[in-house]
């Protein structure tokens, strides 16, 4: 195909450092141990569920990485659906409130489930798609997070596969966004816009 004819650039423009280093801050997970741990968690889920085939359910859109590395991490047969929600609106703090977006296309009823955040702040997403997947009547239902914030905020949440604790910091990469952008970044790193 004929590529479109361009004006010359000016020769003293330089391209924009990406990611600008006023909002991405300190890489707190690489993408090598993104890696190391995801293959870990995977080969504990194939073990977990020998003989069964569990039903991978990622959560929207932060999971999406970490639900597709994950999945090529099980060792056996897997199939993998998704629901969409909105607890943060476009903003970085919370609202409290969890609307489902996109629902489940899998039937649930007698399935092993495993349940996929990207990341567990306060619990409020967690806990309120547990006991909506829970009222489906499933087998089983598992969590599983790539990070887990640290803090006595959510001490008493039991996550079944935690990836990473990490602290206080809002983050981006690796499928978080700060207002929908940094999902590309192949690394966790602190967001440090505004
Ligand atoms: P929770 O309901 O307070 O546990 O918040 C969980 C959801 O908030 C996650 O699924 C994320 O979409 C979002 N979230 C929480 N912390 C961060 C962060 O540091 N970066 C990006 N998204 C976050
Ligand atoms: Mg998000």
């Amino acid at each position: 195909m004929a590529e479109a004819s361009q004006e010359p650039r000016p020769t003293s423009a330089q391209p924009e450092p990406y990611p600008p280093p006023d909002a991405v801050g300190e890489v707190l997970v690489t993408e090598a141990e993104i890696v190391r741990r995801t293959m870990e968690i995977g080969a504990q889920i194939t073990a977990d569920m020998k003989g069964e085939t569990p039903l991978l359910v990622g959560v929207l859109k932060g999971s999406v990485m970490f639900v597709a590395d994950l999945m090529r991490a099980i060792a056996g047969p897997v199939e993998l659906d998704f629901l969409a929600v909105s607890s943060y609106g476009a903003e970085t703090e919370s609202t409290g409130v969890v609307k489902i977006l996109k629902d489940l296309d899998n039937e649930v009823t007698g399935r092993h489930i495993v349940l996929v955040e990207d990341i567990v702040d306060s619990g409020l997403t967690l806990r309120y798609l547990m006991s909506y997947l829970k009222a489906k009547n499933p087998t089983s239902v598992r969590t599983c997070t790539l990070l887990l914030r640290q803090g006595d905020h959510n001490k008493d949440l039991e996550v079944d596969y935690v990836g990473f604790v990490l602290p206080a910091a809002f983050v981006v990469g690796y499928g978080l966004d700060a207002r929908q952008q940094y999902r590309n970044l192949p690394y966790i790193a602190e967001y440090t816009g505004d």
